[in-house]
């Protein structure tokens, strides 16, 4: 895909963060948007700032949590719109806590979300794809699908299986000469409202998550778009987001499993401060 002009494109968790950007920067290139979030107001308010652009969007209220609506969501926008372009599976969420911590409840919150969400979007949308003759899968990963980190063990196997099941789709396209390209993307940090949304455990009960991620994070949402819909337009198979994640992904390729040794005292040391 070379460009985004004229091209219906589907962007969900459109409510905030990246997903906001996404849509905006679409928006600013021309295509036509279907923009959805669990969070109908929040999305509204994108909707309205994409129709200021000159944009054709229209917003809808979607839980990726929930498969029939994700099915029912794909063949609305198939209907609505003509036709499906690119698909960006972005809705997600973070769960802050220690194996032991975790109760099977946030465990199966965060996979239905940012594991069964995109899963599921992905598959509702393909046939939809691959009938345009020029589409695209975008799943939205973490560079916490390349490395695992204390406290993200749910985040860390979702990311992971996301970015499993991504780069297999995207051989399978190419193997069927699909006209569908498909990208993960492994942003570091945006700085967004994922951390402050974040579920905690208890040795989080009193920590401010979110101020913390303001320090780390570095990476505008506007800078993320901007490098996923460029990583897009190149079909890469894999779009790093940010110094910090190039960094990371260098640091595990070259060290190998021995990363661990690095991010582990890392980490008890960000818990001490
Ligand atoms: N911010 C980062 O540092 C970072 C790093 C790596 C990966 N990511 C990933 O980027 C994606 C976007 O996150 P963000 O940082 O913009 O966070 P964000 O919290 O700002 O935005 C996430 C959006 O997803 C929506 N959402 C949550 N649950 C939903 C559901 N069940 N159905 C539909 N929408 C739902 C929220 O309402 C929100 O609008 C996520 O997949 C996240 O894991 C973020």
């Amino acid at each position: 895909m070379k460009s985004f002009k004229d091209k219906v494109a589907v962007v969900t968790g459109a409510g905030s963060g990246i997903g906001q950007a996404l849509a905006l920067a679409l928006a600013r290139q021309g295509a036509e948007l279907a923009i959805s979030d669990i969070h109908e107001h929040n999305v509204a308010e994108t909707a309205a700032q994409c129709a200021a652009l000159g944009a054709k969007v229209q917003h809808f209220r979607l839980d990726v949590g929930k498969r029939e609506a994700i099915y029912a969501h794909a063949d609305e926008v198939a209907k609505n719109f003509g036709r499906v372009n690119l698909v960006i599976n972005n809705a997600g969420v973070a769960v802050n806590a220690t194996v032991r911590e975790l109760s099977d409840a946030d465990f199966e919150w965060l996979m239905d979300i940012n594991f069964w969400g995109v899963i599921h979007g992905t598959r509702a949308f393909l046939p939809h794809l691959t009938a345009s003759g020029d589409g695209h899968v975008v799943n939205i990963s973490s560079i916490f699908g390349m490395i695992g980190v204390p406290k993200q063990s749910a985040y860390n196997a979702a990311k992971f299986a996301v970015r499993g099941f991504t780069e297999a789709l995207r051989q399978e396209m190419m193997i069927e000469r699909a006209p569908v390209g498909v990208s993960c993307v492994h942003p570091g940090g945006v700085r967004t409202n994922i951390a402050k949304a974040a579920r905690k455990g208890a040795s989080d009960a009193n920590r401010d998550l979110g101020v913390l991620f303001e320090k780390l994070a570095k990476t505008t949402p506007a800078k993320a778009a901007d490098i996923i819909l460029a990583g897009v337009k190149r079909n890469e198979a894999r779009i790093f987001v940010g110094a910090d994640a190039k960094l990371l992904d260098f640091m595990q390729r070259v060290l190998g499993s021995a990363y661990q040794k690095i991010i582990g005292p890392a980490f008890e040391r960000q818990e001490r401060t």
